[in-house]
């Protein structure tokens, strides 16, 4: 503990793009911090790199540094991993970390089918450690306020449809074969990479239930596939009540409006502006004509929220969080998984017995 909060160890796995913004978040001061976070160890493929990550985003503080991932997983002063490696090494990285009796917070995609999710889950249920899948978004206190407002106290009445779309020119034509955009074996494409917010939209947006509450749509898809992996995902979710969500992806272009999501009900809609991933603000529009632009306050990124919510479900003894709990990862994980059928996006992983 430390001022009376509950304190958690980090020992970070990767040094890439999203480690670096979740060790930046951890380390920020904040005024209602409801845990403290301290970054014990960084393992990386190399020991210059992990020290270079140290230096650079935890000046001043001693993290244990490795140059492996599994002296990471060893360390005793160390209570849960953080996975920020590319989708296709998750169910392996944790595994080992589970098997280590480490808990785990592994970024999304959490793995690359819902059939690895479930050999991960099974083996932290036999341990008893805690994981989640790090779908940060679902924590943001913007998507706390959009899923009350809508569900339970229905400012816009019943729900008719939802759209998102997340589209990133990521320069893919430029980058080399080993990257993780671009190597199917890697888990490339722009549905598990940026897709999965815009569905993650669409299932908050057209229903209040989450894991196995929650209604199972029809689902209708197209992708665009160049080199063997998707660059544009088009979905469309039908509910047995007949609402619609469309949900979008591409890493081929930019968005065309900062309204990434609109969710449509019978007495008004609500747009919801910035990224996907990282929603800024909303306004809420009625039918009677008034109008309530929603604005949160967010020192850095955002990512303390789950690894706050993660810190305080450990120190309860929880293994899994309510909000973003194992059976709705393996939901939506099955979701894409049938717009990857139907798409026609594979990864090589998707054969294996
Ligand atoms: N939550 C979000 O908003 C968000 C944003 C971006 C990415 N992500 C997720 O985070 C994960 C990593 O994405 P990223 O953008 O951080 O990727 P990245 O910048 O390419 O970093 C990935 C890191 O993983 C390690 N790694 C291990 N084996 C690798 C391999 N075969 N190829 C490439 N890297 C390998 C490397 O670190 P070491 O050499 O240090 O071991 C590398 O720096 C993905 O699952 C992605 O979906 C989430």
């Amino acid at each position: 503990m430390s001022n009376g909060i509950t304190t958690l160890r980090w020992g970070v796995i990767a040094t890439g793009l999203i480690s670096s913004w979740f060790v930046d978040d951890l380390v920020l001061s904040r005024k209602d911090a409801k845990a403290y976070h301290i970054i014990q160890a960084i393992g990386s493929s190399s020991i210059e790199k992990a020290r270079a990550f140290a230096e650079k985003h935890l000046p001043g503080q001693n993290p244990a540094i490795y140059g492996n991932y599994d002296e990471v997983y060893a360390d005793s002063n160390v209570d849960i991993i953080y996975i920020g490696t590319p989708h296709a090494l998750h169910k392996k990285n944790c595994l080992d970390a589970i098997s280590a009796d480490k808990h785990v917070l592994c970024e999304k995609a959490f793995t690359l089918n819902a059939r690895e999710a479930r050999v991960v889950f099974e083996a932290a249920k036999k341990r008893g450690v805690f994981i989640m899948e790090a779908m940060w978004t679902r924590f943001y206190p913007l998507t706390r306020t959009v899923i009350s407002l809508i569900h339970e106290q229905r400012v816009i009445g019943d729900i008719q449809r939802v759209f998102c779309d997340f589209a990133m020119d990521q320069k893919i034509a430029s980058l080399g074969p080993e990257s993780r955009l671009k190597d199917p074996a890697l888990g490339a494409g722009s549905l598990l990479d940026i897709g999965i917010y815009s569905l993650t939209w669409g299932l908050l947006g057209s229903d209040s239930g989450i894991g196995a509450e929650a209604q199972t749509p029809e689902i209708a898809a197209k992708q665009t596939i160049q080199d063997g992996f998707d660059v544009a995902t088009s979905a469309i979710l039908l509910y047995p009540n007949g609402r619609q969500a469309i949900v979008s992806s591409s890493n081929l272009v930019n968005p065309k409006s900062n309204i990434i999501c609109t969710i449509q009900g019978s007495n008004g809609h609500i747009d919801i502006a910035g990224f996907p991933s990282a929603p800024e603000y909303f306004t809420l529009y009625l039918k009677d004509g008034s109008s309530k632009k929603y604005e949160f306050e967010r020192p850095g990124r955002g990512f303390y929220w789950e690894a706050d919510a993660v810190a305080l479900d450990i120190a309860a003894g929880r293994v899994q969080n309510q909000i973003m709990p194992w059976a709705e990862t393996v939901r939506v994980l099955e979701l894409l998984d049938e717009i990857r059928r139907q798409g026609g996006a594979k990864f090589p992983q998707d054969e294996v017995a």
